[in-house]
């Protein structure tokens, strides 16, 4: 039995300072087709009909948060992040404690992912329930090189196998929990929660998402995810 029926939570984690974007406002925060990326991504998420709540890890000094309105009615928390990503999600997940039983699933997206479709998430949920545990990902389309020294190419590298990691990542909550404490504890910097899970001897499953779920990192994202929000939309 899952908690399927009664809706999922999803994390957030927020906290970032988007140093690879620069600029003075954090890129969560900038505006994207007239809304901040932040709120559209919440919006995203609360529109699935599976979701129940939003709980966002946001960073200490964040003066930010206090002006987003999303337009779900949708429970919606904050928590305070951490120094990493990781750290963050293990805060959202703790803020959850008395709301989400062990076994119970739960969602994990970016707050940079505003162009995620409710389609890959209900693949996801039905895909990833299923086999206990899974993310959405996008097979590596181009040729691989390993570079070497001064950029020459020291190698080509097989594309076949190869998927890039995208978020929303569903897991059951205590074993969520659980494995990224053990990488904290063990101080391995985990970048997803995938990662967490396979070092704790999990198999997620690759669901596979579209390729427009791209992550903002630089100025030229923010354009492009102007463009697929358009294209979405239309
Ligand atoms: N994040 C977080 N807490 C951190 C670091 C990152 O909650 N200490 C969040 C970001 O806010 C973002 C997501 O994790 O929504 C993915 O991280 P990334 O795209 O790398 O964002 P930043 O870490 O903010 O950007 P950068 O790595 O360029 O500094
Ligand atoms: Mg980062």
């Amino acid at each position: 039995m899952t908690n399927i029926e009664r809706g999922l939570w999803c994390v957030v984690p927020a906290a970032g300072h988007g140093a690879r974007f620069g600029g003075e406002i954090p890129k969560q925060y900038l505006p994207l087709a007239g809304k901040p990326v932040l709120a559209r991504t919440i919006d995203r998420l609360c529109a699935h009909p599976l979701t129940i709540g939003v709980m966002v890890a946001i960073a200490p000094a964040d003066r930010n948060w206090r002006s987003i309105a999303c337009s779900s009615t949708k429970t919606i928390e904050t928590t305070i992040g951490g120094d990493t990503r990781a750290a963050s999600v293990l805060a959202g997940l703790r803020a959850l404690r008395d709301r989400v039983k062990d076994d119970e699933f739960v969602l994990v997206h970016d707050a940079a992912r505003p162009c995620v479709r409710t389609e890959d998430i209900s693949r996801l949920i039905e895909f990833g329930v299923a086999a206990g545990g899974a993310l959405l990902a996008a097979p590596l389309r181009d040729t691989l090189k390993r570079a070497g020294d001064a950029q020459r190419v020291a190698a080509t590298e097989a594309r076949e196998a190869r998927w890039r990691a995208l978020t929303p990542q569903l897991f059951r909550y205590g074993e969520l929990l659980g494995a990224l404490q053990a990488a904290l504890d063990a101080r391995v910097e985990v970048t997803d929660e995938a990662m967490a899970m396979e070092l704790a001897g999990y198999l997620p499953l690759l669901v596979e998402g579209a390729e427009s779920n791209i992550k903002i990192t630089t100025p030229d994202d923010l354009a492009l995810a102007e463009f697929i929000l358009a294209r979405q939309s239309a």
